[in-house]
C-alpha cells in the first residue's frame, strides 16, 4: 500500500465519519421536527375541542349523540382504522372536509360537525391535527346512520344549506386589531366554536349574527347557554378581566359556583388546557365583544314566546 493510497483511506474514513454525524444530525432534527409537529397538532385538537363529541371511551371512537332540534346525529369513528375510520384518508382528504364540509365521496356533511368554525382553521395546524389524530390508537367501532327528521334527514339538502349560510375559508386577521386581539378571535371563532353553541340559530340551523354569543334557550341538549357579551344587565359586562380568566382557567364564577353541564366538559377538555397567553387573548378578545342585549330569563321563561327572534 502506497502512502497516497493510505492518506487517500483516511480521509475517506474522516468522511465517512463526518457523514454519520451529519446523517445522525440529520435525522436527529427529523424527529425533533416530527414531535413539535405531534404537539402542535395535540394542543389544536385540544384547542378545537373535538373530543367533546366523538369520544365516549376511547379518544376520537364515537359512541357519543349531539341531540339537536332536527334529530339525533352520532359522530363517527375518527380514528386512524381503515375501514370504520379515517385511516384511508389522505391529508388532502381531511382538509377538504374540515375546509369545505365535503366527505371524501363528495357529500355534504352535517354542520352538527362544526366546520362551519373549523374552515376558519390555518393550514398549518389542519396538517398538524391530520398528523396527530393519525397516531391515535385505532378503533373499529362501526358508523352509526343519523336519526333526523324529514327534510333534514336528506343529505343532499345541504348543499342548499351550505350555499345559502356556509362561508368557507381561512381566518383572515384584522389588522385594525392587535395580535393578542387576533389570537382570541381566532381561538373563539376557528377552534373553540364557542359560537357553535353561545350564539342563537334560527329555525334553519343558522346562526344569527346580530345575536354573536348573546346566548340560547336551545343549545346543545336542550341546555340554555348563556349570554357572554359585555353587556351589563344580561351579558357578563360586570365580570373583571381577572374573574373572567379564573372561569376560562378553572371552571369558577365569580359568584363562587362552578360551570356545569356541557362547558364543563368544554372547559375541561379545552380552554383548561390552553396556554396562559392564549387564555388571556381569550379574555381580550371576549371583554371586546359587542354588547347584546338579550334577557335569556325573559326569553326562555315557558308560555313566552318571545324566545322566537325576529
Ligand atoms: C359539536 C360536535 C362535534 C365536534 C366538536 C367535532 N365533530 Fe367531527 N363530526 C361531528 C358529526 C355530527 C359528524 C358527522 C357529520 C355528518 O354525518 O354529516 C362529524 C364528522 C367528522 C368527520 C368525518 C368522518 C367520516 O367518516 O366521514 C371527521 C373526520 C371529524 N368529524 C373530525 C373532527 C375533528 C378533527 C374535530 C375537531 C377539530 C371534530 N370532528 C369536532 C360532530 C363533531
Ligand atoms: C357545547 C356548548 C358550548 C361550547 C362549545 C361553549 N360553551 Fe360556554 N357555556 C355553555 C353552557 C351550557 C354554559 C352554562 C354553564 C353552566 O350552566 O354553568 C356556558 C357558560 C359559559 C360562560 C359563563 C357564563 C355565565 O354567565 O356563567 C363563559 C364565560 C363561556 N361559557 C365561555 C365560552 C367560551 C370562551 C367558549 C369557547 C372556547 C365556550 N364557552 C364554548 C355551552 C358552551
Amino acid at each position: 500500500m502506497n502512502k497516497l493510497h493510505v492518506a487517500w483511506r483516511s480521509r475517506l474514513n474522516t468522511l465517512a465519519a463526518l457523514l454519520g454525524v451529519l446523517g445522525c444530525i440529520g435525522s436527529m432534527s427529523v424527529t425533533l421536527a416530527s414531535n413539535d409537529l405531534h404537539e402542535h397538532g395535540r394542543y389544536v385538537f385540544y384547542a378545537a375541542g373535538c373530543i367533546s363529541c366523538h369520544t365516549r371511551d376511547q379518544l376520537m371512537a364515537g359512541g357519543r349523540t349531539v341531540v339537536t332540534p332536527f334529530g339525533t346525529f352520532y359522530p363517527p369513528n375518527a380514528t386512524p382504522q381503515r375501514e370504520y375510520g379515517i385511516g384511508g384518508w389522505s391529508e388532502e382528504d381531511f382538509v377538504r372536509a374540515l375546509r369545505e364540509g365535503l366527505s371524501p365521496q363528495g357529500e355534504h356533511y352535517y354542520p352538527a360537525f362544526p366546520y362551519t368554525s373549523y374552515t376558519r382553521m390555518t393550514q398549518q395546524d389542519m396538517q398538524a391535527l391530520y398528523a396527530y389524530l393519525m397516531t391515535l390508537p385505532e378503533s373499529s367501532r362501526a358508523i352509526q346512520p343519523h336519526n333526523l327528521q324529514w327534510p333534514f334527514s336528506l343529505r343532499p339538502m345541504m348543499a342548499y344549506w351550505k350555499a345559502r349560510h356556509f362561508s368557507p375559508g381561512e381566518f383572515v386577521a384584522d389588522p385594525e386589531k392587535s395580535t393578542q386581539w387576533n389570537r382570541g378571535a381566532y381561538l373563539v371563532e376557528a377552534l373553540g366554536h364557542c359560537g357553535e353553541c353561545h350564539t342563537p340559530r334560527d329555525n334553519m340551523g343558522a346562526s344569527l349574527r346580530g345575536y354573536y354569543m348573546a346566548g340560547t334557550c336551545v343549545g346543545p341538549e336542550g341546555v340554555r347557554v348563556p349570554n357572554i357579551t359585555p353587556d351589563r344587565e344580561t351579558g357578563i359586562g360586570d365580570w373583571t378581566y381577572e374573574q373572567l380568566l379564573t372561569y376560562l382557567g378553572t371552571g369558577r364564577r365569580p359568584d363562587g359556583v362552578f360551570a356545569g353541564s356541557v362547558m364543563a366538559e368544554v372547559l375541561g377538555t379545552s380552554s383548561m388546557r390552553l396556554t396562559r397567553d392564549d387564555l388571556h387573548s381569550l379574555g381580550v378578545y371576549l371583554q371586546a365583544l359587542p354588547p347584546v342585549d338579550n334577557d335569556l330569563d325573559t326569553r326562555c321563561a315557558p308560555f313566552d314566546d318571545s324566545f322566537i327572534y325576529e
